[in-house]
């Protein structure tokens, strides 16, 4: 039998782009454990339909500009940031790798951008923070008992946290098919390190026991006056996660939000959601010369991340290829992921002729 070709698609080669990252995590983690990370709701519509919103826009690039070295730092609620590139908000990373949250946040920490840690983190918010000292930033899940979230919202400002990203987007867990396949729950030794007790029993409804315990631990009747009741709480920025509309995103800014981030979760959440980037314009339009927009969302290119600029984003939030990343070489995984990404960003600029990521605009675009 012919020896297959080498191919850079092959788990054992080194990572030639962020999408190697999947097929190398994807051999050494649990198959249980590797669809709750790439799975969707549902279909998986939108999860696809994330991706395939990118390819519909081509550049059209200018040339003789002389962007030889791009500036790729940018500034986003007072602080640096070496590119516009964040870590998204992830649940229970220790599931990827032993040191979870704390090792991605050492690798964002010395990428000079952002770590967002989940409510639903296996590192605590104080363990979290003795292990950098990068920007982090606190994704709040409201809870059932407001109680328990102002006691998140006194420990983030507390811990140095300093953005708080309301997620807005999960009343409810979406019906994850895969998750429900595989009967999937927290992995032994794992728990919501945030939660007194590792977790709140899982007395919700849902189809699937992790399904019950995250909606065990989340409010359903999330609405208006819980931003409103966030925005009296904490002098931090709070940013809105989960919006595609700009009637949304607009009540969100005039209530108080100082960004938004443009997101359906991944796919994970409403299925036949519309694909974030496409959601972008209209949230730019209706909010981006007032606050920072962000996007998430099947970002896995450096191209991707000068389409969302061009189209008015400050910024993207990046979700499944850094947990890939974490579960194939802790925070050196994360950090080679990361310095993949920066490489192709630089490169593109440079293609495309823009010195500094304030001349990305969309007349460097056109939809296909
Ligand atoms: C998420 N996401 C998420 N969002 C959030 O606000 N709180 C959370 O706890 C989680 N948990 C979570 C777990 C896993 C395994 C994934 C893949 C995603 C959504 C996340 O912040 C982000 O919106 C998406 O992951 C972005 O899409 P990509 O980059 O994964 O395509
Ligand atoms: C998820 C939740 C926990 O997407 O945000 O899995």
């Amino acid at each position: 039998m012919a020896k297959p070709a080498p191919d850079s698609t092959t788990a054992s080669v080194a990572p030639l782009k962020l999408a190697d990252f999947e097929l190398a995590a994807r051999a050494v983690l649990p198959q249980a454990i590797y669809d709750y990370i790439a799975g969707g709701a549902e279909d998986e519509a939108t999860l696809r339909d994330n991706r395939d919103a990118f390819a519909r826009y081509r550049f059209r690039f200018k040339v003789l500009t002389s962007a030889e070295s791009p500036d790729l730092g940018t500034e986003l609620f007072g602080q640096r940031f070496t590119m516009p590139v964040h870590l998204a908000p992830a649940a229970i990373q220790r599931m990827a790798h032993p040191e979870g949250e704390a090792a991605a946040y050492r690798a964002a920490s010395e990428a000079g951008i952002a770590y967002s840690l989940s409510t639903l983190s296996s590192v605590s918010m104080e363990d979290l923070a003795a292990a950098a000292t990068g920007a982090r930033w606190f994704q709040l899940y409201m809870h059932p008992e407001r109680a328990v979230s102002a006691a998140f919202i006194e420990r983030a400002a507390d811990a140095g946290y300093s953005a708080i990203l309301l997620t807005v987007d999960l009343p409810k867990t979406g019906r994850r098919e895969r998750d429900i396949r595989n009967a999937f729950s927290l992995p032994e030794g794992v728990s919501y390190a945030n939660l007194e007790g590792g977790r709140r029993a899982a007395t919700a409804e849902g189809p699937d026991p992790f399904a019950r315990n995250v909606n065990a631990n989340t409010s359903a009747a999330l609405g208006w006056e819980d931003l409103e009741w966030l925005l009296a709480r904490t002098s931090l920025p709070v940013i809105v996660k989960g919006v595609v509309r700009a009637d949304d995103a607009r009540r969100a800014v005039e209530a108080g939000a100082r960004g938004v981030v443009v997101s359906n979760h991944g796919g994970r959440q409403l299925d036949y959601a519309i694909a974030s980037l496409d959601a972008l314009p209209e949230v730019v339009q209706a909010v981006g010369g007032d606050v920072p927009v962000l996007l998430d969302g099947g970002v896995r290119r450096g191209t991707d991340v000068l389409k969302a600029l061009c189209l008015g984003a400050s910024g993207v939030l990046i979700g499944r290829p850094y947990l890939y990343a974490l579960a194939v070489a802790g925070a050196d995984g994360v950090r080679g992921m990361l310095e993949l990404l920066r490489e192709e960003i630089a490169l593109s600029m440079s293609l495309v002729g823009a010195r500094r990521l304030s001349e990305l605009s969309q007349d460097l675009l056109t939809r296909i």
